[in-house]
């Protein structure tokens, strides 16, 4: 049966965990788009190995679910090289970066999520460790107290974030390549389903899978999430095979709508349209509003927003754009950016 999560929801079922390790890219060849980023990593990875060396660290940031995780992937196994994942927020004490570190094996690959929410304290044994490869460790306590340098393996940190701006600039600087990731053309998520299709070994025509392509918000992890849905509509209302008719009608039952807004966009737009006369209005007013965690609309919500032109973050406060107001068939007050009361057409 169709899961009861939409596919925008940042929590993630266990089910879905599942799909995104069977359909996440292991080389190069198989990652889709971001050419930029790519072109730069086959040169980086082939000059290393040529080298003989570690790669440099390498920062990867963007909204969530464009390919982060899978390219981090990539690079270990590109470099042919083992990878040891954790996360800013499980790091909690500078020892427990300590014993990962001390027990990293030559060129291997350690990947920190969310690095973003480092601690502090953790972040300073991470500096020596990553500019000379050495960890300061202090032994002792009080006036007996002292500190030795222990050499570690070179290694490969890989950082992701949705988050770069929150990254101090001396910890920015301590990464040899930082990319951003950006959302994908439609062009680029039709091949992403239809390679996942493959995998997954489904029937589908290529406007079903347009279909989808344009209604994923630009995001790989989206496009799974709706495809597998998809599927499951296509298995209990039809024969299985995603044509255009049940790809729309799944798409509707979802609440993905034709721009491709999900039912969090809509809602999100439509309380700055409706209860603040189209804005500006402050993130945590709105977050309270919606009653959405202020993260969550500044990570996953609002950044397609923007950048599909619905949405402007001003200093006052986010405001809904001309073309937000004609999505809905609404009339925008010529005060809007001021203050002003939205109109039925
Ligand atoms: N460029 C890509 N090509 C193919 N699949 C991708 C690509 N980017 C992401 N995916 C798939 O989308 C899902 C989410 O990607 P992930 O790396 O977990 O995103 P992030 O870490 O940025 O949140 C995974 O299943 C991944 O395999
Ligand atoms: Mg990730």
């Amino acid at each position: 049966m169709p899961s009861p999560v939409e596919p925008l929801a940042p929590e993630r079922l266990e089910s879905d965990r599942r799909l995104e390790e069977t359909l996440r890219p292991r080389t190069l060849d198989e990652f889709v788009g971001q050419e930029g980023i790519r072109a730069n990593l086959r040169v980086f990875i082939r000059a290393a190995r040529e080298r003989g060396e570690s790669l440099d660290h390498a920062l990867f940031y963007g909204p969530p679910g464009l390919g982060k995780t899978a390219l981090a992937h990539v690079v270990s196994r590109e470099m042919a090289v083992s990878m040891r994942s954790t996360s800013g927020p499980v790091l909690e004490r500078a020892g427990d970066l300590a014993a990962i570190l001390t027990n990293l094996e030559a060129g291997e690959v350690l990947f920190i999520d969310e690095i973003h929410r480092l601690n502090p304290t953790v972040e300073e044994i991470l500096y020596p460790a990553m500019e000379e490869f050495k960890l300061d460790l202090v032994i002792g306590q009080g006036p007996s107290a002292r500190t030795v340098k222990i050499d570690l393996p070179r290694f490969t940190l890989v950082g992701a974030t949705t988050r770069a701006g929150l990254l101090t600039s001396p910890f920015r600087d301590r990464f040899g390549y930082i990319a951003r990731l950006d959302y994908y053309p439609p062009e680029d998520l039709l091949r992403i389903l239809e390679r996942s299709a493959r995998i997954l070994a489904m029937t589908m025509t290529g406007e079903g899978t347009q279909e989808i392509a344009r209604r994923s918000r630009g995001t790989p992890r989206i496009a799974n999430r709706l495809l597998r849905r998809v599927r499951d509509f296509a298995e209990v209302d039809g024969d299985g095979t995603v044509t255009p008719e049940i790809a729309r009608h799944a798409l509707e039952r979802l609440e993905v709508d034709e721009a491709g807004f999900h039912r969090m966009d809509r809602e999100l737009l439509l309380t700055v349209i409706r209860k603040y006369g189209g804005g500006p209005v402050g993130i945590d007013t709105l977050a309270a509003a919606i009653g959405e965690d202020r993260g969550t609309i500044e990570d996953l919500y609002e950044p397609y927003l923007i950048k599909e032109g619905f949405l402007d973050r001003t200093p006052r406060g986010r405001v809904a754009t001309a073309r937000a107001f004609e999505h809905f068939g609404l009339k925008r007050p010529p005060s809007v950016g001021s203050r002003g009361q939205a109109e039925l057409l």
